[in-house]
C-alpha cells in the first residue's frame, strides 16, 4: 500500500516499507494506542531518515493534527505546542528522574544518576547550587579574552588550511577546550576527551538502538569516571583555581560519585550542545543572506541573532520526562508512568507563538521566548557561557572572515532524537576579501 504523507512528504525505504514520519488523518491506519484502546493516531518516527533530514515540516504537521501525541513507536507522548512544552517544563509531576536507578554496577547508570539534569528537587537543587557559583554572568564574562584568543587561533588555522570541516576543526574543539580549561583538565588530555564524549553521545542523545552503541557508551563512561576520580584526588591534594578543585573542596555536601557525575555532565553539556549552536547558526547565515549582510553592517545585532539561531534550529531537539502521577496537558490525560517528550524544536517553531516561524528574524519581538535552553527548574546552567562563546564566534566570523562560506551539498545530520547535530560541515573561503 502506498502511504501518502501530509503535504506531499513521502518516505519509503528501499524495501518499499515506509519510514513513517507523519501520516495525515485521511491516510492513517487504526493503530493500537498505549491506553489499551484503539485510537486513530499519526505514525511518527523521530529517527526516520526523512525526519532527521528536515524535521520541521513533519513537526508542523504533527502539531496541527495531534499536538499531544502518543507515539507507539517511541512509547512516549510527544508534545509539540509551545504552550504545552513550556507548561510541561514547569510541571512538578513530570519528573526528570527517567533514567531509572538500575544496576549501579553499570557505569552508564552510575554516572547519569548523578547528573542534576536527571534529578528532581531536593537532590537537584543541592547539586546545582554548588556549581552555580562558577556560572554567574561575572565569572563567565571573565572568560572573554581567553575565548577570543582561542577563536582567533582556530579560525586562523582553518583559513590557513584553505577551509575544511568546520565541525572537526572548530565547532567541536572550541567549546570542548573552553570547558576543559574551566574544569582544570590538562591540555595533553583534551584529545582523549573528545573520544569519550563521542562514545557517550550515542546514549545521552538517543539514536539507533543497538548493543554496540551501548557498549561504546559504557566504555566511555567507565573511562571518564576513572579519569575524573584521579583528577579530583589530585586537585583535592593540590588545589588550583579551577572548577574541579572547587567541586573537590565541597566537603560533605557532595559525595564523590556526585562530583564525578557533575564533572562528566559539565564536560558533555559544555560542548556537545554549544558546537551545534556554532554550526546551526552558520547554516542559518547561509540560508538567510540578508540577515548575514545586516549583521556584517551592524554587529550589535549579533546577540539577538543568536537567540534566533537557538529558536530556529536549536542544539537539542527534545527533553524527556516521566509522569509521576496523572496529569492533564493540552486536553489529554497523561498517566502515571508514561514517558513524555517535550519537543523543543517543534515548540520553537509553533506559529501560535512565533509569527512566520520558519524564518530567521532577529528583529522579532518575542526572541527570548524560545525553549532551547529549557525552562524552569532545569533551565540550562551553561546558557551564559554558550551565549558568550557564540557571540564571540559570530562577531569574529562576520568581522574578520566575511568570505567564510558553507560548502555546497546536502547537510548530513546525525541520526539522533535529542540533538540537532551535523556530522560534518564543509566550509571554504570565497572570493570576498577578509577585512
Ligand atoms: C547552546 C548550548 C546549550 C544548549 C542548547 C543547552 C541546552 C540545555 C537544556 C535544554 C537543558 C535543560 C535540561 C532539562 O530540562 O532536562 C540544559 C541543562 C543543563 N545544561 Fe545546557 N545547554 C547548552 C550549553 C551548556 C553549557 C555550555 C553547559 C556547561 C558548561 C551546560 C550545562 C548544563 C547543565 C549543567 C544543565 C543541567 C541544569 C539542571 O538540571 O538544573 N549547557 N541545557
Amino acid at each position: 500500500m502506498r502511504i501518502a504523507l501530509r503535504g506531499g512528504f513521502e518516505s519509503r525505504g528501499p524495501s518499499g516499507a515506509t519510514h513513517g514520519v507523519v501520516l495525515s488523518w485521511r491516510d492513517r491506519a487504526r493503530v493500537p494506542c498505549s491506553r489499551e484502546l484503539w485510537c486513530h493516531s499519526p505514525v511518527v518516527d523521530l529517527l526516520a531518515p526523512a525526519f532527521v533530514a528536515n524535521p520541521h515540516p513533519h513537526l508542523h504537521a504533527l502539531r496541527a493534527e495531534d499536538p499531544v501525541h502518543w507515539s507507539e513507536r517511541h512509547r512516549a507522548w510527544v508534545l509539540t505546542r509551545h504552550a504545552d512544552v513550556q507548561r510541561a517544563f514547569r510541571t512538578r509531576s513530570l519528573s526528570s528522574e527517567h533514567t531509572g536507578v538500575g544496576d549501579q554496577r553499570d557505569p552508564i547508570v552510575r554516572v547519569l544518576h548523578n547528573w542534576m539534569e536527571f534529578r528532581d528537587p531536593p537532590d537537584h537543587d543541592r547539586l546545582r547550587r554548588l556549581v552555580q557559583r562558577a556560572f554567574t554572568p561575572r565569572v563567565i564574562e571573565g572568560l572573554r579574552p581567553r575565548i577570543g584568543a582561542l577563536v582567533d587561533e582556530m579560525l586562523a588555522a582553518l583559513r590557513n588550511a584553505g577551509g575544511g570541516d568546520y565541525m572537526e576543526a572548530f565547532a567541536y574543539p572550541l567549546p570542548a577546550t573552553v570547558i576543559a580549561e574551566m574544569l582544570g583538565v590538562p591540555v595533553s588530555d583534551q584529545v582523549t576527551f573528545r573520544g569519550w564524549s563521542e562514545d557517550i553521545k550515542g546514549v545521552v542523545f538517543g539514536g539507533l538502538e543497538d548493543e554496540e552503541r551501548f557498549q561504546k557508551a559504557r566504555r566511555g563512561f567507565l573511562e571518564l569516571e576513572g579519569y575524573f576520580r584521579e583528577l579530583i584526588a589530585h586537585y583535592r591534594a593540590a588545589p588550583e583555581d579551577n572548577l574541579l578543585s572547587a567541586l573537590a573542596d565541597t566537603g560533605s555536601e557532595l559525595a564523590d560519585d556526585e562530583i564525578v557525575g557533575t564533572s562528566v555532565l559539565l564536560l558533555f553539556g559544555g560542548h556537545e550542545t554549544t558546537s551545534n549552536l556554532l554550526s546551526n547558526g552558520l547554516v542559518a547565515l547561509r540560508d538567510f543572506p540578508a540577515v548575514r549582510r545586516e549583521l556584517e553592517r551592524d554587529p550589535s545585532g549579533i546577540p539577538r541573532a543568536i537567540e534566533e539561531f537557538l529558536r530556529w534550529d536549536g542544539p537539542t531537539m527534545l527533553m524527556v520526562r516521566l509522569c509521576t502521577e496523572d496529569v492533564e496537558i493540552g486536553g489529554a490525560t497523561l498517566r502515571a508512568g508514561d514517558r513524555v517528550f517535550l519537543h523543543q524544536t517543534a515548540a520553537n517553531r509553533d506559529p501560535a507563538r512565533f509569527a512566520d516561524p520558519d524564518r530567521v528574524d532577529p528583529a522579532r519581538p518575542d526572541l527570548q521566548s524560545h525553549v532551547a535552553f529549557g525552562y524552569g527548574t532545569h533551565y540550562c546552567l551553561g546558557a551564559p557561557l554558550a551565549r558568550l562563546e557564540a557571540a564571540i564566534v559570530f562577531e569574529r566570523i562576520l568581522r574578520s572572515y566575511p568570505d567564510l562560506e558553507v560548502g555546497g551539498g546536502a547537510l548530513e545530520w546525525r541520526r539522533t532524537m535529542l540533538a540537532r547535530n551535523l556530522d560534518r560541515l564543509p566550509v571554504g573561503f570565497g572570493s570576498r576579501a577578509a577585512a
